[in-house]
């Protein structure tokens, strides 16, 4: 059988130097663990528009459709803030999302032991945290028609429509009822069902699917908002929470910085089963393209690198090897091993990019001893 393939696209920002230590990770699997990959390298985002005048090229698209999972790093920068919107680098990875049918998208949030004082939350909020947002990607306000800025007499209207339909909810659903049965067995599920009729069909469908087939699993509902602060002031009451595309964005983003850094993060967007059996997938960091500090080797690899534990996990049902990699994280983090996001203002010099990914290659080295 060939080796799985990989379509690697860095992007821009930050992207490509996380991804590079993506890239000897995958390397040190092949060498030390006989799992080859087939990886190849195209542009998606900015970098993508510079060279081609779009986001994401056909050919591109059809590469990440035959690929058995895509890696992204990060897409955008100031560089292109005055583009036309259809051509903004973010409209790459929404297409990829989109026509890839990438419904559930699994973003952890995950407290390690060395970094719970980091957090900027007490301490005993947040050590030991373990919680999987499930995030609906390819419906809602994000993709809903109508949308655009009009003009309404003598004056410019922007619109945006909240749409969903039963199977949208119902496959979502199914996949955190799925996530859940293998973790803590509760799923929260987030909406404004008081002031949204999506959000009323959204909380029905949901309740629906758990009674008919994930009676077994317990289902709670909140708000969105007070869904805000409850995982604020204790986090640790959620295991798997569902909720709609934007949502899912703004609590994504708050769970994240529970675990005390940004730069920690992946994220997995998973579709239906392909042919072979895998889902189709996209694994990106939930961060972004960092343009404040991109090309000066300080950005944390982390979030990417755990994005391809994901990767392991979720398309190669390689659930140790994942394991194996995530503990290499663990340990350079309990080394006291930081880079600059993970060190604020204590005096310690940071490590590089580069170092960081040496020095979980290191760990995983020592692993096998
Ligand atoms: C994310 C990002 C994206 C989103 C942007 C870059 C389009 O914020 O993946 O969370 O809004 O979905
Ligand atoms: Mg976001």
């Amino acid at each position: 059988m060939s080796n799985p393939s990989l379509l690697v696209l860095a992007g821009d920002g930050i992207g490509p130097e996380v991804m590079a230590e993506v890239v000897k990770i995958i390397g040190w699997y092949g060498d030390k663990r006989g799992l080859h990959f087939a990886v190849e390298h195209d542009l998606v985002g900015g970098c993508a528009y510079d060279a081609h005048g779009t986001p994401l090229t056909d050919a591109t698209m059809a590469k990440a459709q035959a690929a058995d999972a895509v890696l992204l790093g990060a897409v955008g920068g100031p560089k292109y803030d005055s583009l036309d919107f259809s051509v903004k680098p973010e409209r790459g990875l929404l297409r990829l999302r989109k026509e890839m049918d990438l419904y559930a998208n699994l973003r952890p949030a995950q407290c390690f032991d060395a970094l719970a004082d980091f957090s900027s939350l007490k301490k005993d909020v947040v050590a030991g945290l373990d919680i999987m947002i499930v995030r609906e990607l390819t419906s809602g306000v994000y993709f809903g028609e109508p949308r655009g800025i009009f003009k309404e007499g003598n004056e410019r209207v922007g619109i945006n429509t909240q749409r969903y339909t039963e199977s949208e909810i119902a496959r979502v659903a199914r996949s955190a009822f799925e996530l859940a049965r293998r973790r803590g067995n509760k799923v929260c599920s987030m909406e404004k069902a008081n002031v949204m009729e999506s959000g009323i069909l959204w909380r029905d469908v949901v309740t629906e699917v758990h009674q008919a087939e994930y009676a077994d699993v317990e289902l709670s509902h909140m708000y969105a908002d007070a869904g805000a602060m409850q995982l604020t002031r204790w986090p640790k009451q959620f295991d798997v929470i569902v909720t709609d595309n934007l949502f899912g964005d703004l609590l994504s983003d708050l769970a994240a910085m529970l675990t005390g850094s940004l730069g920690m993060l992946p994220s997995a967007s998973l579709g239906a089963p392909m042919e072979n059996g895998r889902p189709k997938a996209l694994y990106e960091p939930v961060h972004g393209s960092a343009p404040d500090i991109a090309g000066q080797g300080k950005a944390n690899p982390i979030a990417c690198v755990l994005s391809f534990a994901m990767a392991l996990r979720y398309s190669f049902d390689q659930g140790d090897e994942a394991a194996r990699l995530e503990k290499a994280v663990e340990q350079v983090l309990a080394d006291g091993v930081r880079t600059a996001d993970l060190l604020g203002e204590d005096g310690r010099t940071p490590v590089s990019t580069s170092q960081m990914g040496d020095a979980i290659v290191a760990a995983l080295d020592a692993s096998l001893t």
